[in-house]
Parts: structure tokens; sequence; C-alpha cells
């Protein structure tokens, strides 16, 4: 292929995945299946691979992102983003229509309403056609430019075909983490022992500020757009924006809805009170802004927020129940969170009993007394938090919350470190809940997976002296288990075949199971992936590990923390020498057997048991080869469902054998 052709298909690729893209994403259909979706974007990049003079920052290949942002460059924006003044009730808004009407002589006006999305502000700048530039919105006029990360958001068009198209124009609106997502998102980090993300905004936010763009690319990011601006953008109401915006292939939330008068705003906001529960996106309130640009540019703004436009904030859903006690939790991390006991009360659907109260600060800003009639309230939050007192409710000689002091658990004296809002019990080594707790985070799933032993056998392994270190795990003796309570032959062994089968865990896995502070299971494939094995990390300096993508100061001050204990150097010692993996094995090492040598593979379609490429790597895993298109000179076509008819065509005719995904498992065990 000439270079000339090469540039022309380049070109036609890109336009039919921008299509398939907006047609998926947008309009929530698809013409073609995952798998010739995902042939058109392999074609892209193979071809961008051999010219890579055409490999364009816009096109959608860059989407999976890739790129390392470790500062963010501060841009200033054309046009200061502003902020939009809060109403909170109806004779407000009037109130406010009051003030338009008088700034406009009483000329006629229109509104045009959309929903307050709660996500994060960008600016989008466009120039002939391309996104050149991403950018928060910052201080209003200054913020930070996340161009790569914004470009991993699939509804955010990367290049715009249309006629009539504005030479440069900048685009606003708002991203954010659908609830689906986020919810998954925090399910996730549970499981993985990583702390939960409050709301889908900060998820949002925090994900735009992440420096590996590939990882933003995973967040499952969306942005609604609910602003043009520029010049000569000929457009003379917000209306006609919005439309161009959808004509560009923005993505606009058809929940706008334009109104004549105040009378059908608040029609509007009374229609989505109710609707914005089931909304799959986190709103809080109703945006209302003059509808004419002219009449936007008489009202003007004042040095925060535009005197055209106005946020109505609907009020949080709550409820009012009996403080009935508080408990204080022990992280294995020795942090001390209140919990909040409730009078069991339903709120958004759902019955709830506890409610967190973060820290001491929050107790006291709230000033809690047992037996009060508190308000909880459901955010963006999946826990309910205590939001205020019902104090006219407050008992006679109730009495201040008196913070705990000493540990529930090992009774040390609490410590609450400089600048930090949370209590700790300092007793990290001899604080009975903190030391199970470090063991159970060791064995779970997603760490050392020693899944036949559970949270009460440690519990009694503790109790008998046993286990002190996850170290202690490799030391236990069949007679230690098979004298615990409930345990028989059978169980002992499992229990001993259990703890033996984890020693073939991952580097990854073993690094995220010692349980250093702020080292969630990302962080540990990281640090695992970049240091390659645990003594070179463990002489790592701060320099060092704060150049490693994603690790922040925090991250690093605790590893460097670790390693400092000895008795942390010893655990590690002791775990190495019963046969732990504490090197990162490559996958070209991970060589299972040569059953398949000199054998090449086209892979197509959905498998049951693996991924597209978990079965690649196992094809390579045993000697052999992958090939991407199927040819005279291909052994097998490994073909999974929804298969394209044309590759399976192409494969009889040249003789090639197309197997099952169960023929190939077939050939592994033969
Ligand atoms: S218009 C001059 N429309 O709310 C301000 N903003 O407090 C123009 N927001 O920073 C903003 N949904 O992040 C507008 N439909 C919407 C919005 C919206 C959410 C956010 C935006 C802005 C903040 C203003």
């Amino acid at each position: 292929m000439t270079a000339e052709e090469a540039k022309k298909k380049i070109e036609e690729l890109t336009d039919s995945i921008n299509y398939y893209t907006h047609l998926y994403y947008q309009e929530s259909t698809s013409k073609i299946s995952d798998y010739e979706f995902d042939q058109l974007l392999e074609k892209l990049i193979e071809l961008e691979n051999e010219f890579p003079q055409f490999r364009y920052p816009h096109s959608p290949s860059q989407r999976v992102g890739g790129t390392i942002t470790k500062d963010f460059a501060t841009v200033v924006h054309e046009y200061p983003m502003l902020s939009l003044s809060n109403t909170y009730s109806h004779e407000e808004l009037i109130e406010f229509d009051r003030r338009v009407a008088k700034g406009l002589n009483d000329q006629p006006y229109e509104y045009f309403c959309e929903l307050k999305f709660d996500g994060v502000a960008i600016s989008l700048l466009y120039e002939n056609g391309y996104l050149i530039r991403a950018a928060t919105r910052g201080d209003g006029v200054r913020g930070d430019d996340i161009t790569h990360n914004a470009r991993t958001i699939r509804t955010i068009p990367l290049s715009i075909k249309a006629d009539n198209l504005p030479v440069r124009f900048e685009v606003r609106g708002e991203v954010f983490m659908p609830r689906t997502v986020f919810n998954k998102l925090n399910r996730l980090r549970e499981e993985e022992g990583e702390a939960l993300l409050a709301n889908p905004r900060n998820a949002a936010s925090g994900s735009l500020k992440m420096q590996d763009s590939a990882l933003v690319a995973q967040r499952q990011l969306d942005c609604y757009l609910y602003g043009l601006v520029g010049e000569d953008l000929h457009v003379l109401t917000h209306a006609d924006a919005i439309y161009a915006l959808e004509k560009w292939n923005f993505h606009i939330s058809d929940t706008y809805c334009q109104c004549k008068n105040m009378d059908a705003v608040l029609e509007y906001i009374n229609e989505w009170e109710k609707k914005r529960v089931e909304f799959p996106v986190d709103t809080d309130g109703i945006v209302i802004k003059v509808n004419s640009h002219e009449q936007q540019r008489i009202l003007g703004s004042t040095a925060k927020s535009p005197r055209w436009a106005i946020a109505y904030k609907y009020k949080a859903q709550s409820a009012a129940t009996i403080l009935l006690d508080i408990d204080y939790q022990v992280g294995r991390t020795g942090a001390i969170t209140p919990v909040a006991h409730l009078s069991p009360v339903k709120l958004a659907g759902t019955i709830v009993k506890r409610a967190s109260l973060h820290n001491a600060n929050e107790i006291a800003r709230l000033d809690l007394r047992v037996g009060d009639t508190v308000f909880v309230e459901k955010g963006g939050e999946i826990i309910p938090k205590v939001t205020g007192v019902d104090v006219s409710k407050r008992q006679p000689h109730s009495q201040e919350v008196r913070y705990i002091a000493h540990c529930p658990s090992c009774n040390t004296a609490l410590i609450r470190k400089e600048g930090e809002a949370q209590h700790f019990c300092p007793n990290i080594k001899g604080c009975p809940t903190q030391i199970k707790g470090r063991i159970e985070h060791f064995i779970q799933r997603k760490a050392m997976n020693i899944d036949s032993m559970g949270k009460e056998t440690v519990a009694l392994l503790y109790e008998k002296g046993l286990l002190h270190t996850p170290a202690d795990l490799y030391k236990l003796t069949y007679d230690d288990i098979f004298i615990l309570e409930g345990f028989k032959d059978l169980s002992t062994q499992n229990l001993l075949k259990g703890i033996e089968a984890s020693k073939s865990t991952s580097f990854e896995n073993v690094l995220f199971a010692l349980g250093i502070r702020y080292v969630g299971k990302t962080v540990a494939e990281k640090l695992a992936r970049h240091f390659g094995d645990i003594y070179k990390l463990e002489k790592a300096t701060f320099d060092e590990l704060v150049n490693v993508p994603e690790i922040g100061e925090r991250i690093a001050l605790s590893i460097l923390n670790f390693f400092e204990d000895q008795d942390n150097r010893d655990i590690v010692d002791e775990l190495k020498e019963a046969g732990l993996q504490f090197e990162i094995v490559e996958e070209k090492d991970r060589h299972e057997s040569s059953i398949l040598e000199g054998k090449s593979f086209v892979v197509s379609g959905i498998f049951q048991s693996f991924s597209r490429e978990e079965i690649k790597e196992k094809v390579r895993a045993n000697g052999g080869q992958i090939v991407s298109a199927v040819s005279g000179k291909v052994d097998y076509l490994l073909a999974g469902e929804n298969m394209g008819p044309a590759k399976r065509k192409k494969a009889k005719s040249l003789g090639v054998s197309i197997i099952s995904e169960q023929d190939f498992l077939n050939m592994l065990t033969t």
C-alpha cells in the first residue's frame, strides 16, 4: 500500500469508527457487532503502526490513552468560566425573574432549562474541526490542561466534519461518571481493599486528574455539553447553540426544555424533582438560562456569575430518626471510624440503620448527643450520613458525646496527627484488631486468596498465640490447626493446601497483601511492574518513588515508612524464605508448554472462559504464534461467538482449520 492509499484508508476508517462510536454511545444503537468494530480499530492501528506519520492526535486509536502527564500545564481561559448563583425556593426564582424583566426593560424573553449535572466542568477548544485543548475550570480564570485525559472520553468528538463549522470555538460541559459505573468501581475497590470513593463527582474529578491516561480510559467517564462560546458563531439563542452542538455530534442530554415563562420553568422543576432520582447521572438541580444571546449580553455578569442564569438546587432526600448509640471501629491501619447506630428509617427506598460520622470533628460540628433526633441524607454517597440534629426534640439532661480517648480493641491512648481529622490507635504491633485486620487483608481473595481460611480462623489462631504476622501463616502445622474448634482432618488439610497454593501468587498480589498504607491493588501493580522485585522497591528513594506514574508523595512516604521498620523487613524476608513470589514474572516467561510450537493462530470472536487477550496469551504461553489475518499460511482459526462470516468463508476457502474454544482446550490437554 502506498502512503497516499494508507492516508486515505486511515481517514475512511476514522470516519467509520467515529460514526459507530457516536451511534453506540449517544444514540444507544449499533449497526455492527462489537467484533466488527474491534476489527475496524485493529485495522486502523495496524495502518498507523505502518505509517506513523498519519497517526494523528485526533485518531480514535488515541482514546485508549497511554500518555503520562506528571504535571498538568496551566491554561488561561479565553473567556472566564463563571459559576452560577444558587436558589433554593420558588420565591427566589420569581425574584430572579423580576430582575431579568427589569434588566431587559420588559421586552419579551424566554428561558432555556437544563439539568444541573453533578460532575466536573470542562472546556473543550476546537480549531479547524479538531479538539486542540481540554481544560478544567480551575479558579475560573486558570485551569489545568487535561487534553490527553479528555481524549479518552468516548463521547467527546476528537474531530468534527460539518458544513459551516466555525474555525475556532469553545464548548463547555460537565464530565461525569454514570452512577452504575461508579457503583461498579466502588465494589471493585472494596474487594481490593482500597478506600471507597465518596461520590460520582469526586470519582470523575479524581479520574480526570490521573497521570496515566490509559487508566482514565478505563474509568468510563462521560460528558454532557451545555455551552458554546467564541466569536462569529452565527447562533442567536442558547437553543440554537445546543442544536448546533447536537448536529456536530456533541453529547447533549435530551432533558433540556425551552420555557416561555417562569411558570413553565416551575413546571419543569417539579417534573424533574421526581424523575431525577432515576436519571443515570447525579444531578443537584436545574439551570435556568435566558435564551437570547443578545439579551444575555444586555444582562451581563457580576465578577462571579452571569445575571442571565441561575441554578435551582433540590433539597437532598433526608429522613429524621433517633441516634441510638455511637460505635467505634478500628481499621487494620489503626484508623478509628465512628459509626452512628440509628433507629431504622426508610430513606430513598432503603432502610437505614447505620450512618458514617467520619471523625471527632464531625461529631463536634453536629453537636451530637445519644438520643437526639437526627437527619440522615443520602447524596451520591453509598453510605448515608448524619447531616444535622433537630434540637427542638432534644431530651433534657442529654450529654455531649465524649469521643473515645482509648482504643476499643487494646485500650491504648489514641492519637491524632497534625493536620489529620482521624484518630489512630498507635499500638500498631500490639493492637489485636489491627494484627488480625492485617492478616485478614493478607488472605483475602484479591491478595493471597487463601479462601480456605476465614475471619474466625484468624481470630482462633491469634488467640492461641500462633498467628501474629502473615509470615506465621507459613509456619502453621497440621497439629496447630487440627486442634482448633470446628476443624477435622479434611478441613485441616484444606487449609494447609490453601496456604501452600498461595505461594505461587504473583508478586503484584503479594505486594498488595503486605498491606502498606495507601498501596491498593492498582498501586501495587504499578510498583511491581516498575521496580521488578521487592528489594529494588525496598531500596527506592523518595525521588525514585514519586517518579513512578500515579505515585504521589503520600504513597511514597508510606512506602519509605514501611521499609524503615526492621520488623516489616523481617516479615518480608520470612515470606521470601517461605517461598512467596517477590519478583515480577514477565509475560514472555509465562511459559506453560511447547505443545503449540510451530502452529499459527488467528483468534476471532468472543469466548466463554477467556477474554480475547487472555486466549491469545494462552496460545503464546503454549508456544503458538498469533497472526492477525487469515491467509493460506495460518494453521488454525480459533473461532469464538459472533465471528464475522467473511473470516469463516475465507478460512474455509483456504483450507484453514476452524476450531472452537473447546477444541482449543482439548489441544492443550492431549
Ligand atoms: S451553565 C456561567 N449548565 O454548574 C455558568 N452549568 O455553578 C455557566 N453545571 O461550573 C454554566 N450543569 O460545572 C451550566 N446545564 C448546566 C450545568 C452547569 C452543571 C455546573 C458547571 C458550572 C457550575 C456552575
